[in-house]
């Protein structure tokens, strides 16, 4: 019994800072083998039930690990915090305590406060999946963001990414940096002083905007106004002006750069809107390739 839980939560998917750059090459490996397959349906969790259980809004994140899911005929339920016994008062772990004596096989969690998810995790006997904990982690993005700049260079040795933004705020940021350390990219981020993460300094330089537009990625973070202390932020046009990839901006890459964003965009504060959906962009195919990788994720997770 102690060891099937053992290996139950080996399934679990908590961050990529744990993670070895074995395990993610082989998610990544696995996301590009059902990428190739030209079957919508592939039944392989059949019989099995996952929970998609969302204590902050998500469109993106919650839609693809349901597709992923259903394309892996796995049962799914869908929880929204809004529409549920949180507005109650119940707590998250006995939310999920509830959905895992149910029968649930797996849990993807979204949860708005850092911390909280590990412990669920040694409490709970299913595995869970970490949808994005706070600032803390987002590794499913970051695997797909790692498995889109594997897909535009070939290869993430070498690699130069500048993250640009709202770095203390940005589990994104966090995931990336962890991970693309793994594989030897050079990553260094560029926010403003008040959005800089100090913790994170000991592990890439911040740079200039200049510098940074000078790399092969150009990740762009959202500006997270609903997690911002009042007057962080002067002005959505000032932040423009000093850390906005502007289309002036965007004109002055060289041609081989690639324009990142894990979305959703402040169109015109953070990024141009014209620069969106420009040549560089990738900012579409990284929405794709959440797919394969969500399941890939759910597969390790559930398939046995
Ligand atoms: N990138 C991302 O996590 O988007 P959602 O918040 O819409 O899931």
């Amino acid at each position: 019994m102690m060891a099937l839980q053992t290996k139950l939560k080996d399934r679990s998917l908590l961050g990529l800072k744990e993670l070895s750059r074995n395990e993610i090459e082989s998610i990544l490996d696995r996301a590009a083998y059902w990428e190739g397959q030209e079957q919508k349906l592939v039944p392989v969790l059949e019989g099995k039930f996952a929970a998609n259980m969302f204590f902050e809004n998500s469109t993106r994140t919650r839609f693809s690990f349901e597709m992923a899911q259903k394309r892996l005929g796995a049962q799914v339920l869908n929880f929204a915090a809004a529409a549920s016994s949180v507005e109650k008062g119940e707590s998250i772990y006995d939310t999920v305590r509830t959905l895992e004596s149910m029968g649930i096989d797996a849990g993807v969690i979204r949860l708005k406060p850092a911390g909280v998810l590990q412990q669920l995790a040694e409490t709970v006997s299913v595995p869970l999946v970490n949808a994005g904990d706070g600032n803390n982690e987002h590794p499913t993005q970051g695997l797909l963001d790692l498995y889109t700049m594997r897909k535009a260079f070939g290869e993430l040795r070498g690699l130069n990414v500048a993250i640009i933004g709202d770095v203390l705020h940005s589990r994104v940021a966090r995931s990336n940096l962890w991970a693309l350390q793994k594989f030897g990219a050079n990553v260094r981020f560029c926010a403003p002083p008040n959005m800089q993460a100090p913790e994170l300094a000991e592990h890439a330089a911040y740079v200039s905007m200049e510098e940074a537009l000078r790399s092969d990625v150009v990740m762009m973070l959202r500006v997270q106004l609903e997690r911002h202390a009042e007057g962080m932020l002067k002005s959505a046009e000032h932040y423009r002006e000093q850390y906005g990839l502007t289309a002036e901006r965007a004109s002055r890459l060289n041609r081989n750069t690639v324009i990142m964003h894990p979305a959703p965009v402040n169109r015109n504060v953070e990024i141009d809107s014209e620069v969106v959906e420009g040549p560089q962009s990738l900012i579409f195919p990284q929405m794709s390739n959440g797919v394969p990788i969500r399941m890939a994720v759910m597969e390790r997770a559930m398939k046995l």
